[in-house]
């Protein structure tokens, strides 16, 4: 950040800042992974922005590395200010580019997610002795519910158990308690409300659908017209800003092998990648250009 001219700080959520001057639009993304994840999803977002800032030295305007955005709640959430718009770069992590043989999409919008954790009372008992009938697996009862999840997505919707907690979590226990995660997404907030009842769990958070917007949309189609336009399955920090009410646009780049992504396989090309800063510079150029508060 400083070699792009940027000045750096921190926030209290631990979101960290570069910014040039009297920065009205803010780009960049994450730095954290998930467990094994890719080398693509978020960090790609943050070197673009840094690297688009050096490429437009006369350009007041901000880049940031948002923290906690997997787990929630994400710091985009405790930014202490709001920009007058955000450019999110990121790859699509999903195969439509890929499929369209297009190296770039434009965002229209994020679907809706909600994540909980529901658990599974049983008790414990020895493996060996106690006969099948006079159990209380919850290990069990927690496998049943998994498939339950897996049943409740449909129509556009989404739901996945991805981790459990097992206890006492020995080979020879009846295992006594299981906490299993819940991530439920869905296109419309009706849906997503009709999906968390389905599956039949609290959401302890929960992100609305949202429409990206604005000045920065209006950017991305000039700058890319006829490229393809898609609504994200995965969430982002600029679902966070767009329902805070910041004019918002997200720029996909191509996810090659499948689109596969939360993986190591997670691929974008050079050539993909370059034509993606070349559209992120122009967009934040004309973002900053423009009367941010109308299109
Ligand atoms: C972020 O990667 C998400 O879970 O959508
Ligand atoms: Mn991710
Ligand atoms: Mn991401």
């Amino acid at each position: 950040m400083r070699e792009a001219g940027l000045e750096v700080a921190r926030d209290e959520a631990g979101n960290l800042f570069g910014r040039r001057g009297d920065a009205r639009v803010l780009t960049g993304s994450h730095l954290d992974s998930v467990p094994n994840g890719g080398r693509f999803d978020g960090a790609l977002g943050v070197v673009a922005g840094i690297e688009a800032a050096d490429r437009l030295r006369e350009t007041p305007l901000a880049v940031v590395a948002f923290r906690a955005e997997e787990t929630g709640p994400m710091g985009s959430r405790r930014l202490e200010e709001l920009p007058e718009a955000f450019v999110e770069l990121h790859i699509e992590q999903g195969p439509v580019l890929e499929r369209l043989g297009e190296p770039l999409g434009i965002v229209t919008g994020v679907i809706g997610q909600a994540r909980g954790t529901v658990t599974f009372e049983g008790q414990a008992a020895h493996a060996g002795t106690t006969p099948m009938e006079e159990r209380a697996d919850a290990l069990v009862e927690a496998a049943r519910f998994v498939l339950h999840v897996r049943e409740s997505a449909r129509d556009g919707a989404r739901a996945t158990v991805g981790a459990l907690e097992i206890e006492p979590g020995a080979t020879n226990v009846v295992p006594e308690r299981v906490t299993v995660s819940v991530d439920a997404r869905a296109p419309t907030a009706e849906s997503l409300d009709a999906l968390i009842e389905s599956i039949g769990f609290e959401p302890t958070w929960r992100l609305d659908p949202v429409a990206m917007s604005g000045p920065p949309l209006a950017a991305l189609r000039a700058v890319l017209p006829g490229a393809p336009e898609l609504v994200s399955g995965a969430g982002h920090d600029a679902m966070v800003l767009a329902a805070a009410g910041v004019p918002t646009g997200m720029l996909f780049v191509r996810s090659l092998n499948g689109g596969v992504s939360h993986c190591p396989d997670e691929l974008s090309s050079a050539e993909d990648i370059s034509l993606a800063m070349d559209a992120l510079t122009e967009t934040i150029a004309r973002v900053s250009e423009s009367d941010t508060a109308g299109v």
